[in-house]
Order: C-alpha cells, then sequence, then structure tokens
C-alpha cells in the first residue's frame, strides 16, 4: 500500500466539502466530485467562506489557505475525479443501493491497491464492501459535522478490510489531526450507539416529567462536562435524523433502549424537527 497523496471525495454536500476542507489544509491533493454542479459551488464556496474565518480569527495562515486551495480541484467528471486517487472517500446520501452502486463501480475503475471508504453514519460496512471484488480495501471514516471544527474520526473496520488498509487510514487520520477510535462494523458504530442512548433517555426523562428540557441539559453540560446537553443537541442534528436512526438501531441491536420515545414520535410527526424547522425541544 502506497503513500497516500491524493484524495477524492464523492458528494459535496454537507460533509463531503467539509472533508475536503480537512484533506486540502493537511496536505492532501484533492478532487471534490458531485453529479450537480451546484452542489460544487456551494461547497467550495462554505470552503473558502470557513477558512477565511479561519484567518480572521488568527487560527489560521493566509498562505495555508491559499496553498490549500490550489490543492483542492472541483469536478463533476468522475472518471477524471478518481483517476489518480490513492484513497476515495465517499460522502453521497445514505442509502446502501446507492453507496454500493458507488463502490462496484470504483472497484471494477481503479487499481486493487486504492483505499475505498465511506463516511455512512450508520450503513454496514461489511454490506457495503460485498459490491467489490477487492472489499479488504473497504473501510469507514466517519467524520462529524462540521468536520473542520468537529475532530472525532470513526473508524470502521468491515469484516473484510485488510489490517494494511486499517493502518493506512490511520495514518491519515493522524495527519487530518483528528483523535481516532477504532471500532468493529456494528450498528450505530460507537458513537451513534451512545450518543442515542443518551439523547433518547433525556426525551423519557422530559416525557415523565423528571425536569425541563434546559435543566436536563444542564444536569450534563455542568455535571458531566458534555459542551452541550443531549436535548439542544438532538435539535441540532434534527429529531427527524435521530428518529431514523433509533428505529434502525431498536430493529438491528433490539435492545429496549433504542426503542423511540413516544414524545419523539410525536414531535417529528407535528414537524418540530428542531432548529431546521425553527422549534424542537427549545426554539430557534
Ligand atoms: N450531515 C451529517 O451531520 C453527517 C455526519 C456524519 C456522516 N454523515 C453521512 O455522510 C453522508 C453524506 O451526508 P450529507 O449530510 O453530507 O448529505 P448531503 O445531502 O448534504 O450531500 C450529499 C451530496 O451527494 C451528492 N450526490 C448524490 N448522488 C451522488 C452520486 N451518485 N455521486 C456523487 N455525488 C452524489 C448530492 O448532490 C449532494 O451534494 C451520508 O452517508 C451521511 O449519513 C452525515
Amino acid at each position: 500500500m502506497g503513500d497516500i497523496q491524493s484524495i477524492t471525495v464523492l458528494g459535496a454536500g454537507t460533509m463531503g466539502h467539509g472533508i475536503a476542507h480537512v484533506a486540502a489544509l493537511s496536505g492532501y491533493a484533492v478532487q471534490l466530485f458531485d453529479l450537480d454542479q451546484g452542489a460544487l459551488d456551494k461547497g467550495l464556496e462554505h470552503i473558502n467562506k470557513a477558512m477565511q474565518k479561519g484567518v480572521d480569527k488568527g487560527k489560521l495562515e493566509s498562505e495555508d489557505m491559499q496553498e490549500a486551495l490550489s490543492r483542492l480541484q472541483v469536478s463533476n467528471d468522475f472518471e477524471s475525479a478518481t483517476a489518480n486517487a490513492d484513497l476515495v472517500i465517499e460522502a453521497v446520501p445514505e442509502n446502501l443501493e446507492l453507496k454500493s452502486k458507488i463502490f462496484a463501480q470504483l472497484d471494477a475503475a481503479l487499481s486493487a491497491d486504492v483505499i475505498l471508504a465511506s463516511n455512512t453514519s450508520s450503513i454496514s460496512l461489511t454490506k457495503i464492501a460485498q459490491a467489490c471484488k477487492h472489499p479488504e480495501r473497504c473501510i469507514g471514516m466517519h467524520f462529524f459535522n462540521p468536520p473542520h471544527i468537529l475532530k472525532l474520526l470513526e473508524i470502521v473496520q468491515a469484516e473484510q478490510t485488510s489490517p494494511q488498509v486499517l493502518e493506512a487510514v490511520r495514518q491519515v487520520g493522524e495527519k487530518m489531526h483528528r483523535h481516532i477510535v477504532v471500532v468493529k462494523d456494528s450498528p450505530g458504530f460507537a458513537s451513534s450507539r451512545l450518543g442515542l442512548a443518551l439523547g433518547l433517555e433525556a426525551i423519557r426523562m422530559l416525557e415523565q416529567g423528571v425536569a425541563s428540557a434546559e435543566d436536563i441539559d444542564r444536569a450534563m453540560e455542568k455535571g458531566y462536562n458534555h459542551p452541550m446537553g443531549p436535548l439542544k443537541l438532538t435539535d441540532l442534528v434534527g429529531l427527524d435524523v435521530r428518529l431514523g436512526i433509533a428505529e434502525t438501531l431498536y430493529k438491528e441491536l433490539g435492545a429496549p433502549q433504542f426503542a423511540p420515545p413516544q414524545l419523539l414520535k410525536d414531535m417529528v410527526a407535528a414537524g418540530k424537527l428542531g432548529k431546521k424547522s425553527g422549534e424542537g425541544f427549545y426554539r430557534w
């Protein structure tokens, strides 16, 4: 497995452009691919703005910003965007069929030593890897939103992932200044499973009138030093998104703590989705 120098990111949405931002700043040559030219334009604009904010705050040298931008190219041509990649990080919508199709396409087009990573937050990497003739090159690289601020990288090992691929991806994560956790492919990985357990319990406590939303959050913020309480965080992630993950984990793990609370279902049905809809456990 050669030294990784060139990274292609597939999908320029919320996560894809953020991953491209971090990769370019970390010294990699980056190709950012999306089918939608509008998404590419927006992604590039977001990257520019976020980097400029870093410069204005004195956290990033203007020279480093210019160099990073010169290493970054956007493209809506799949073939040329992937041709020179040592590592591809897929960040297209959360859909097994779509991801499997893209992995099969990459697997057929690229030499067997190119690593194929997915930023999926809930789909089994072992299942995605099944689309490939060289499944040992598949792995999960789960970044957090927004990647230039949140430094966690959850590396997800599919059953088929080779130790060499794990090691190469770990080195990329270190070069990207990530805090790395390695997890076996299992529902919710480590981060979503733990985060959701806390979030759902907080909703059940609110439902049972144990305390107000503010006080439940304050208990975690001030007593356990969480930067943000579980209900506020649920508002930011989106109640519908959390409900979807809860339903999946409940089905796959069968553990009662993942049964979606009635209050969560009612709020989603009423369109109270959190920050994006203007109201969740708080008004935004
Ligand atoms: N949003 C988050 O907070 C978050 C956090 C961690 C992981 N994730 C995961 O990251 C992935 C992407 O999520 P997102 O929130 O960035 O989605 P998004 O909808 O913001 O962006 C997806 C992008 O993929 C593009 N796309 C669709 N089909 C494509 C194709 N065939 N080829 C190339 N591009 C294509 C779309 O045009 C869009 O720009 C998902 O797997 C999601 O679960 C999301």
